[in-house]
C-alpha cells in the first residue's frame, strides 16, 4: 500500500529529566525522573501521524540512524504506532541522534540536540528513496536534517505529486528556491520571527500580517502556531483562527510535532481546513498533558473522544 503521509527527518533519543527552573549558564539544578523517551521532529511527525491515522492513511519514515541500540528503540517505537520504517536507513559513519531535554514545573523546556546520523543523509541520497514518496499526498519535513537534503527530497515529493509541508524547527533563514516548494509552512511565534529577520524574542501582535508576511516569502499556505493561544491558518483564499483546547501543561515537547502530523492526516481524509486544525489542536493539546514525545502523543480515539467532549 502506498502510504499516503511520508515524513523525512529526524530520529532522536531523548534523554529528560524534571527540574524546578530551567538552569542558567554556570549554574548547576538539581534534577529528577530521568526518562529514556523516543523523539526526534521528524520521527515524532511521524509518530503522530501513524497513531492519529484511520488506518486508511499509512505513514512511512524517511531517516538515518546508527548502528547502535538507540536505533533499534527508535524504529520499534514507529513500527509500533504504525508508520512504515523500511525507509530508515542505519549508517556506520555517525550514531544515533540524541537530545538532552530539561522540562521546568510550568511544562516549558531547553533542548540540545546532537544530530549524528540525522546529518548523514544528503541531498544525492535523495533520488535514492524516491519511491518512498510515489503516490503520498502529503510530505512532511522539518530542520533537524540537512538543509539540501531537505530541498532535494521536497523537489522529489512534489515531482511525485505529493503537497508539502514545512516545519522550519530548529529555525534559521531559508532561501527563497526552499520556500517556493513549500505548500504549507507551519512555523511557531519565534520561527515566524527568525524566517522575517525578527527579534526571535518578540510575540507575534498581528498574526494576520505575521502570516501574510511569511506568505510573501513563497510558500502557497501559513499555519502560525501561538501555543496557548492555538493557531492562524491563510492561504491567500481563506483564513482561520482556530483556538487552542484548554489544558493543563505537563511538558509542551513535541506538541509542534503532534500538531503537524495530526493536521497531515485529516487533510489526507480529506477534512476541509478549519476541521483539521481543530483536530490538530485537539491532538496537540492532549500531548501537552503528558511527558515526553513519542510518550505522549495521543491515540486517535482518545483525540476523537476529547473532541466528541467538547
Ligand atoms: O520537537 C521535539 C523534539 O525536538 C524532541 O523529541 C527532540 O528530539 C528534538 O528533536
Amino acid at each position: 500500500m502506498p502510504a499516503q503521509i511520508v515524513v523525512l527527518g529526524s530520529l532522536n533519543m531523548d534523554f529528560v529529566v524534571r527540574v524546578e527552573h530551567l538552569p542558567a549558564a554556570g549554574e548547576t539544578v538539581l534534577g529528577s525522573g530521568f526518562q529514556m523517551i523516543p523523539g526526534g521532529k521528524g520521527a515524532n511527525q511521524a509518530c503522530a501521524a501513524g497513531r492519529l491515522s484511520s488506518r486508511a492513511v499509512g505513514t512511512r519514515m524517511v531517516g538515518r540512524v546508527g548502528y547502535d541500540v538507540f536505533a533499534d528503540h527508535l524504529k520499534a517505537s514507529l513500527a509500533a504506532a504504525g508508520v512504515d520504517v523500511a525507509y530508515v536507513h542505519a549508517t556506520r559513519s555517525q550514531p544515533t541522534g540524541i537530545a538532552l531535554i530539561w522540562v521546568d514545573r510550568n511544562g516549558q523546556n531547553s533542548i540540545i540536540v546532537a544530530s549524528g546520523a540525522n546529518h548523514a543523509i544528503a541531498a544525492s541520497d535523495v533520488e535514492g528513496v524516491r519511491a518512498a514518496f510515489r503516490g503520498a499526498s502529503y510530505a512532511l519535513f522539518q530542520l533537524e536534517t540537512p538543509l539540501a537534503a531537505v530541498a532535494a527530497a521536497m523537489k522529489t515529493a512534489r515531482e511525485e505529486g505529493a503537497k508539502t509541508i514545512l516545519d522550519p524547527a530548529p529555525a534559521c533563514a531559508l532561501p527563497a528556491d526552499l520556500l517556493a516548494q513549500v505548500d504549507v509552512l507551519t512555523p511557531n511565534e519565534s520561527e515566524a520571527m527568525i524566517l522575517l529577520g525578527g527579534d526571535p524574542a518578540a510575540a507575534v501582535v498581528n498574526p494576520a500580517e505575521t502570516a501574510a508576511a511569511l506568505r510573501s516569502l513563497g510558500p502557497r499556505a501559513v499555519i502560525l502556531k501561538l501555543g496557548s493561544r492555538g493557531c492562524y491558518y491563510d492561504d491567500g483564499a481563506e483564513t482561520h483562527s482556530a483556538p487552542a483546547f484548554a489544558v493543563q501543561a505537563v511538558d509542551t515537547t513535541a506538541a509542534g510535532d503532534t500538531f503537524n502530523g495530526a493536521f497531515a492526516v485529516a487533510m489526507a481524509e480529506g477534512q476541509p481546513v478549519a476541521e483539521a486544525l481543530r483536530f490538530a489542536n485537539a491532538a496537540a493539546g492532549l500531548s501537552v498533558t503528558r511527558m515526553g514525545a513519542q510518550a505522549s502523543i495521543p491515540t486517535r480515539k482518545e483525540t476523537d473522544e476529547f473532541l466528541a467532549a467538547r
